[in-house]
Formats: C-alpha cells, sequence, structure tokens
C-alpha cells in the first residue's frame, strides 16, 4: 500500500451496520474534513489527467458532487450532475439500478453532454458498481465518451471495478478495503 493510500486509509470512518446489518460503511465525512488528506485524494483523482482536456466531470449525487466539482475545479472542466429521481428541474433521462443495500432510480439531464464529449465519472466509493454502471449507461445513451471512471475507494470483494471493466471504462481507484 502506498503513503497516500495509508494516509487516505485511516482518515476514512468506518460505520458497522449502516444502513442495515452487514455493511461496513466506509465513511469519507472524516476524510473531506481533513483539509490536508481532501487536498491530496483530490490531487490524486485527478494526477492521470493532467494536461489533458476533459469536456465535463460527471459526478454522481451525493458524495460524487463534492469530489467531482473539486476535480471539475482542478482540470478546468464543466460538471454534470447525476441525481436520484425527481431532483432535476428540466427533462430528464431516467434509470433505476440496485446498490449494495438498496435499490435506486437516477437521472441527468438530456441536454447535458454533447455528443462524442469526454467525460470522467466521479464517485467517493464503488461497492457492486450498480450504481456506476447505470450513470455510465446514461452517460452513453446521451452520446458521451466515458475516458474513464474514478472512485476513492474500492470494495474489491463485491466485483464493481470488474462490472465496469466488461464495459469497457476504465477504473481508477485510490485504495480498497478487503
Ligand atoms: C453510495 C456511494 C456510491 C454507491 C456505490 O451512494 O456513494 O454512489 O453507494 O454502491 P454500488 O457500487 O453498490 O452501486 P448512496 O446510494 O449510498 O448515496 P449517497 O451518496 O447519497 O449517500
Ligand atoms: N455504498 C455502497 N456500499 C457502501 C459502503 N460499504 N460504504 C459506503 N458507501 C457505500
Amino acid at each position: 500500500m502506498s503513503d497516500l493510500s495509508d494516509e487516505l486509509t485511516k482518515a476514512i470512518r468506518t460505520i458497522p451496520d449502516y444502513p442495515k446489518a452487514g455493511v461496513q460503511f466506509r465513511d469519507i465525512t472524516t476524510l473531506l474534513g481533513d483539509a490536508g488528506a481532501f487536498r491530496r485524494t483530490v490531487d490524486a483523482l485527478v494526477q492521470p489527467y493532467a494536461g489533458r482536456s476533459i469536456g465535463k466531470i460527471a459526478g454522481i449525487e451525493a458524495r460524487g458532487f463534492i469530489l467531482g466539482g473539486a476535480v471539475a475545479h482542478q482540470l478546468s472542466a464543466g460538471f454534470v450532475p447525476i441525481r436520484k429521481k425527481g431532483k432535476l428541474p428540466h427533462e430528464t433521462v431516467r434509470v433505476a439500478y440496485s446498490l449494495e443495500y438498496g435499490i435506486d432510480e437516477m437521472e441527468i439531464h438530456r441536454d447535458a453532454v454533447a455528443e462524442g464529449e469526454e467525460i470522467i465519472l466521479v464517485d467517493d466509493l464503488i461497492a457492486t458498481g450498480g450504481t456506476a454502471e447505470a450513470a455510465v449507461k446514461l452517460l452513453r445513451q446521451m452520446g458521451a465518451k466515458i475516458v474513464s471512471a474514478c472512485f476513492v475507494i474500492d470494495l474489491p470483494d463485491l466485483g464493481g471495478r470488474a462490472r465496469l471493466e466488461a464495459l469497457n471504462v476504465p477504473v481508477n481507484t485510490l485504495l480498497a478495503f478487503e
């Protein structure tokens, strides 16, 4: 494990049995509240794309908004919110999905992405990959070219990375909880 992964792993709090029995919830609020850890997280997320022209960052509600906004700023890219259903005011495209502890629906504005636009998907964590896969479907439906998907945390036992890679989406993560 690198020094950075080690530092960030220690900055993340684990809550047992939240929101359901058996789930070890990886809480990034402690990392976000640590100025140095937050900065180094964002720096590490953007590092593979330094100097590259990226059209937009797509962030997944809610934790993907915090990280995705910072990544967009640092790459001088636009930001597209992918939101839980019923929150976006204009015409949307919607998809249902399941995640480690439930099911939900997400939406994106129909005009949020241009055909062929290069997008990086950002979220805090990939577990089953159900959420990220749904976001990839929405973005591709609108003609986006997904450059990669970035997460702070990978839960490899739940198979999300492999699921995205099977869709030809390169995945970058900073640390893993086995
Ligand atoms: C969490 C996390 C990811 C998703 C990952 O979000 O931020 O978006 O779960 O799970 P998966 O890989 O099994 O799909 P959550 O739906 O809890 O929403 P929140 O960010 O609003 O708390
Ligand atoms: N989203 C899905 N699984 C999660 C977990 N174990 N901790 C935090 N967010 C999650």
